[in-house]
């Protein structure tokens, strides 16, 4: 699936759904929903040759769980705004293609509704206001059978005009979230912002639910070195799709920084930005195990349902072998090997 291709989607996305909808996914901190792609494009390779017959094998793992290939969904809020099915043809869609998917604390499906599809799947948490209520949720996704717990610790106070903020859509279903709570519960926490998460956190949520804690979110290596000695057992590398910080630097310009960081004691991805599979390639390059990909799968979700989902993870995953066999490499850990990719300056 080729840029241009990605870029249809969000056209047919912007076709379909409210304004209010579109302007919404698409924000980003400073208005530029191009920048952190940019930053990706300007990563290069050295391409190996002289190496014999190769063989392209894009299957691994993530924390123990076998996929595939390493394009994985993003955890993403207000699904059944791009579909009403939301999560479901997600996972229906990350099933087919052999991969996991995150999901949102603030998804609107039952957790056993996307367990059923049958893919992979780990739960992403904030700490909510009602800090108890953070582990009865994570505890409630461990027992549906999410097998990791993503703790997102950016906090993204997006600047979009009022109606653009999903609590004041007019549609109710398309702006319903945390529906794995109990309105009680949901009742406790409504209106109120999460709570920005310290290093205990990471021990707290592996203890509750006996599951292995990712960070989300983390662009130094100082972080996540901190993270990995508090027990994370993996870091994405985010900006949260561009929508953290007017000014800060792009995920792929922490990548490198944080592998070196975590030194092997735990799994590094990465996400914001990536749309082709050059930009797959130079995260795996740089020592990322797999990566999320966020919008893209969300402007497929509206365009064509699971069906479209399925069809831009099968694109990326065809044009990846592809770049692969480019590039000279029959595998990520080849690919790092080989000192594939040079970094942005
Ligand atoms: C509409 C939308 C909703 C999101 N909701 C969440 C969320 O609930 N939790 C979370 O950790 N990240 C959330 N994210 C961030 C994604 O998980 C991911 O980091 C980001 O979308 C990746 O960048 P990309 O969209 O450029 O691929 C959201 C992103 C978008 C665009």
């Amino acid at each position: 699936m080729s840029r241009g291709e990605v870029a249809r989607l969000r056209e047919r996305a912007r076709e379909r759904l409210p304004a209010h909808v579109f302007e919404y996914v698409r924000a980003t901190a400073d208005g530029s929903d191009e920048a952190e792609a940019a930053r990706w494009d300007e990563v290069r390779f050295r391409p190996v040759s002289l190496r014999g017959a190769l063989e392209v094998d894009t299957r691994t793992t993530v924390l123990g769980t076998r996929i595939a290939h390493p394009v994985m969904v993003a955890p993403m809020a207000q699904q059944v705004a791009a579909h009403l099915d939301g999560e479901v043809e997600t996972a229906r869609a990350a099933a087919a293609s052999g991969t996991l998917l995150g999901v949102s604390t603030n998804t609107a499906i039952p957790f056993a509704r996307i367990a059923e599809q049958g893919a992979p799947w780990w739960f992403q948490t904030y700490v909510l206001p009602e800090r108890d209520l953070t582990y009865v949720l994570a505890e409630r996704a461990a027992a549906a059978g999410a097998s990791a717990i993503l703790l997102t610790v950016e906090l993204t106070a997006l600047r979009v005009p009022p109606h653009v903020e999903p609590t004041s859509w007019p549609d109710g279903p398309a702006r319903a979230r945390l529906v794995n709570l109990t309105p009680e519960e949901r009742a406790r926490v409504a209106g109120r912002p999460a709570i920005g998460p310290g290093l205990e956190e990471i021990a707290r949520l592996r203890d509750a639910t006996g599951l292995p804690v990712v960070v989300k979110g983390v662009l130094r290596g100082d972080d996540a070195r901190r993270a990995v000695d508090a027990g994370a057992a993996g870091i994405v590398v985010s900006t949260h799709g561009h929508r953290r910080l007017a000014g800060s630097i792009a995920a792929v310009d922490a990548l490198a920084e944080v592998v070196e960081a975590v030194a092997g004691e735990a799994e590094v991805y990465a996400d914001s930005g990536i749309r082709e599979a050059r930009h797959v390639l130079a995260a795996l390059a740089l020592g990322a195990r797999a990566i999320f990909v966020g919008r893209p799968a969300w402007w497929a979700l509206a365009a064509g349902g699971g069906d479209g989902v399925r069809a831009l993870l099968d694109g990326m995953t065809g044009d990846l072998r592809l770049a692969l066999a480019q590039a000279g490499v029959g595998t990520a850990s080849d690919a790092l090997a080989a000192r594939l990719a040079v970094p942005p300056s």
